[in-house]
């Protein structure tokens, strides 16, 4: 029985709107699903992210609270209404400050700042803060943000000047912002090249274009850690509940019922079959029509389960042995890693000094404002689905053998990711939706629940970690070891990853001659862990760069100086005994930050000689991280070429997900090729279309896809150049349809119209790869991992109340050694973005499986939680990067949390063994302190 509607007509955006629906339906799906007013996001279903937020008589409401028979009459406008044909003032400003990243936030970002900004035309930062504080971000750390809304008012007098927001939307290049000129794309902020779209809300999201016609697609999940199961009548279901037109389990599945991101270790079924192992774990889908999906139980479904005894904790697993899962395996040890160089046994004996300890982490939850969104349909003989994603590729190859299909056969369209930071990597849904379409032959659409994109997706492996790290009596580190041990959750995702590139990382960033590093990740029956910016990295850096204070301390040398006298130098030898000849830049980050740190620590000097309840702290701490994956193949191909028209046609298959790849590979193709930026068109990932670009994970997009770019690039260059019989000094422009090429007194022109076209519609056209040149490790974990490294080192200022526990952060100072500076203005955004996820990892967030799966009990950072951040790019080059460029996205978020711990105790001459360091346990660890 379809549900009671009722007729409800108000105004958006100035016009009316009537709709005919059931009362106490959520505004959000009213304006979304009735009116087809996108733009409004749903992150949570629940007033936590803010997402949803629209004006309501000019003041901002959560469209997800608010029922539909409430507007009744009312004036709503949404981000569609805000620019009235052109880009608003703050819209503009958003744009040149780089405030959307992702840009599934922006909307509710960019209506909650408008009813500030018509209220107090010039806000301060408080203000600011104030107002959008009800709205979440996971990528920019909000800073830019701030400033965008606080630089409004210098938009509004050029409001009349601003681009008209371009017909063609997504990806769209057309923006009357000016593009820098040949030659200078590369280290130019031009705004990203995607950015129109992420401000107008019209960007297209997974679960912004679902067919009319689609089938909602409804997951059955285990409300267990560990249970059997078993089904009752599913035919019976299906008859007894109208709108349900299917339901499929693992029987169903027709190809090979298991996924994962390195082969031999694929091991997670798209529908469990017989036992789940976590909590969350799909066992059923219910297919059925939307207006059914919105009321359909699914407490109803005939599901039996009986409990099992679980390990949640990777100590208790190993405890209770191999009864518990993979029982085919020898106890639940997933994989080790290892890393050995020189002698560590005899260097701690040697020692004139050592430092040691233990140190533990939780599950972070990635927490992207867009849960897993996506449709599929079968397009003739192939099954197309439409999803956000990190990997189409490794999306289509998974999702076809699941579902016994040729890879040809399938084909992935990513939309725009709203967030992804590693989970994006793992296939979620695109089975699902498959499986549905196929069997059904119509469409079928799957948007998660913020509880289950939080119950079923991956999590950062919660680490239990043991170190100890010996010096001579000048201060010089003779050696180091380690042991870590990740919980990898029920299924292996990419738990191998992180057990074989932390051995690799654990060192830090300086010269370790003698060294053990040994990690396991271990299967429980927790949430799946899996990528998650830094694989593993984080976790070990913490154990480290506490210890390198204590042992600074106990030594008696400056922090900073203690970090100075061992980092790595050009012609270095890592741990792995790779020979470092260029391209070292954490020197160069610790020198850009010593007169901060000087400069911090007598601020709290001061601070503290005049406050006993509070106590500032300074802490550092660096960072280093191999682009790309560890010694494996990690090619990227990019194809570029001209149109008959007279564009350059830029095939561009790594997915940006906000940090900006869609820009910054542009940029390297402008600058390679000799043609203008203005020149470009994208033609964004598409498995049917664009070339394997990779996945966009391991901080390789600009590093190994940047160089395909330039590469291909360079190629088609080359063709143009010898086609037109000139050097490679001759200049190129493009006139229309026509090529211009000059030299000196040579003039030729090229009617592009009058070639030959291939398969996309492009003359002059090149493709090229790049793979980055590592080498396998040995036995003893000996070898090249990586082609390429990035460095970078934070110094954080806060003040605890030691009375309560709290920490307030004062300021984050970040130097990061990014090789160059593709687009500054990005590599900002990174920083900062990485920096606020740092925040949340050392102070806030702990993922706990049946309790913290929402936005409410799961906290993150705030708009209110992030201090002000002073970003200082340095640029060593790398030969082997593009233009030198190495990689960022993943380095940004290691050194936070542990300069973090290292301020609190500074702060209270305590260090926090267990992360996030909430304000009890940094209490308990003050008792403790003052007890011993
Ligand atoms: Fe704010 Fe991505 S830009 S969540």
């Amino acid at each position: 029985m379809r549900p009671d509607r009722a007729p409800i007509s108000f105004i958006v955006n100035g016009a009316p709107a009537s709709v005919s629906v059931a009362p106490m339906r959520r505004l959000s799906s009213v304006l979304r699903d009735e009116l087809g007013l996108t733009g409004t996001k749903v992150g949570c279903d629940a007033g936590d992210c803010g997402a949803c937020t629209v004006l309501l008589g000019g003041e901002p409401v959560c469209a997800c609270l608010t029922p539909a028979a409430s507007v009744e009459g009312a004036d709503i406008r949404t981000v569609e209404g805000l620019g009235d044909g052109q880009l608003s003032a703050l819209q503009a400003s958003f744009l040149a400050h780089g405030a959307a990243q992702c840009g599934i936030c922006t909307p509710g970002m960019l209506v909650a700042a408008t009813a500030l900004i018509e209220r107090t035309p010039r806000p301060g930062e408080q203000e600011v803060q104030d107002a959008l504080g009800g709205v979440l971000c996971r990528c920019t750390g909000y800073r830019k943000i701030i400033d965008a809304v606080v630089a409004a008012h210098r938009f509004s007098q050029s409001l009349t000047g601003l681009p008209t927001i371009p017909p063609e939307g997504k990806g769209s290049t057309r923006q009357d912002f000016s593009l820098p000129p040949v030659g200078q794309a590369v280290g130019a902020s031009p705004v990203r090249l995607d950015g129109v779209p992420k401000v107008t809300g019209t960007e297209m999201f997974g679960g912004d274009a679902f067919p009319a016609d689609a089938l909602s697609v409804l997951v059955v999940r285990s409300p267990h850690h560990r249970a059997a199961f078993s089904f009752g009548d599913l035919g019976a279901y299906v008859v007894d509940n109208a709108g349900v037109v299917a339901v499929f389990t693992a029987a169903d599945v027709p190809g090979i019922n298991r996924f994962g991101v390195i082969p031999p270790f694929a091991d997670q079924p798209a529908l469990a079959e017989g036992e789940v192992r976590f909590r969350g774990e799909a066992v059923a889908l219910v297919a059925c029509e939307g207006w059914a999906a919105r009321e359909l139980d699914l407490a109803d479904f005939p599901v039996r389960w009986t409990e099992l005894p679980a390990a949640l904790g990777a100590r208790q697993a190993q405890a209770e042995g191999a009864a518990l899962v993979h029982a085919g395996r020898p106890g639940n040890l997933l994989v080790r890693g290892f890393v050995e160089r020189g002698d560590p046994d005899a260097a701690m004996r040697e020692a004139s000094v050592v430092a040691s300890g233990r140190l533990e982490t939780s599950y972070v939850e990635h927490a992207y404002i867009e849960p897993e969104a996506g449709h599929a349909f079968v397009d003739v003989d192939t099954l197309t689905i439409v999803a956000c994603t990190q990997a189409p590729h490794m999306d289509r190859d998974d999702t076809a053998a699941i579902l016994g299909l040729a890879p040809e056969k399938v084909r992935i369209v990513p939309t725009a990711t709203g967030g992804g930071f590693g989970s994006k990597i793992d296939i979620s849904l695109q089975p699902l939706i498959g499986l549905v379409a196929l069997k059904t032959g119509r469409p079928a659409a799957l948007a998660y629940t913020r509880s289950e994109s939080m119950s079923s997706t991956t999590k950062r492996h919660p680490a239990s970690m043991q170190a100890i790290i010996a010096a001579d009596t000048d201060g010089k580190v003779l050696g180091m070891v380690f042991d870590g041990e990740f919980n990898t959750g029920a299924y292996a995702s990419f738990g191998p990853t992180v057990a074989n590139r932390v051995p690799v990382h654990a060192s830090g960033p300086y010269v370790t001659p003698n060294y053990r590093a040994t990690s396991r990740a271990i299967h429980t029956n927790g949430p799946v862990s899996g990528a998650f910016r830094g694989f593993g990295v984080p976790q070990a850096t913490l154990m480290q760069e506490t210890l390198y204070d204590e042992l600074a301390d106990r030594l008696g040398i400056d922090r900073l100086r203690f970090r100075r006298q061992n980092m790595l130098r050009n012609g270095s030898e890592t741990v792995t005994g790779q020979h470092l000849a260029e391209g070292v830049g954490i020197g160069e980050c610790l020198a850009r930050l010593e007169p901060r740190w000087t400069r911090a620590l007598a601020d709290a000097d001061a601070f503290n000689a005049a406050n006993a309840d509070k106590k500032r702290g300074v802490g550092i701490a660096s960072c280093w991280y191999g682009c790309g994956n560890t010694s494996l193949p990690n090619p990227s191909t990019i194809k570029l070429g001209l149109s008959p028209a007279g564009k350059v046609v830029l095939h561009q298959g790594a997915v940006d997900i906000g940090q900006g790849s869609n820009t910054v590979i542009a940029q390297i193709a402008a600058d390679a090729l000799g043609l203008p930026l203005s020149d470009f068109v994208l033609r964004s990932a598409d498995t049917s279309i664009t070339p394997d670009a990779g996945k966009t994970s391991a901080s390789r997009q600009t590093f190994v896809s940047g160089n395909a770019a330039q590469k291909a690039a360079c190629a088609l260059r080359g063709k143009i150049l010898r086609f037109a019989n000139v050097s490679t000094e001759a200049r190129l422009r493009l006139e229309g349809g026509v090529l211009a090429v000059w030299e000196g007194d040579i003039r030729r022109h090229i009617d592009l119209a009058k070639l030959e076209a291939d398969g996309d519609g492009l003359v002059f056209t090149a493709e090229e790869s790049y793979d980055p040149p590592t080498s396998p490790l040995d036995a003893k974990g000996q070898g090249k991992p990586y082609a390429v490294y990035g460095y970078g080192a934070q110094i954080a200022e806060l003040e605890v109340d030691l009375g309560l526990g709290t920490v307030q952060l004062i300021k984050i100072t970040a130097a990061h050694d990014v090789g160059k500076a593709i687009n500054p203005l990005l590599a900002e955004g990174q920083i900062e973005g990485g920096i606020a996820q740092g925040i949340g990892m050392a102070l806030m967030e702990e993922y706990i499986p049946g309790r913290t799966e929402n936005l409410h009990d799961y906290l993150i950072p705030t708009i209110g939680d992030v201090p002000p951040i002073e970003t200082i790019l340095v640029e060593v080059p790398d030969p082997e990067g593009p233009f030198g460029a190495k990689g960022l996205g993943e380095h940004v978020l290691i050194p936070t949390a542990p300069a973090i711990l290292n301020a609190i105790r500074h702060a209270t001459g305590i260090t926090v063994r267990k992360v996030p360091a909430t304000p009890t346990r940094i209490l308990a660890a003050i008792r403790e302190g003052r007890d011993r």
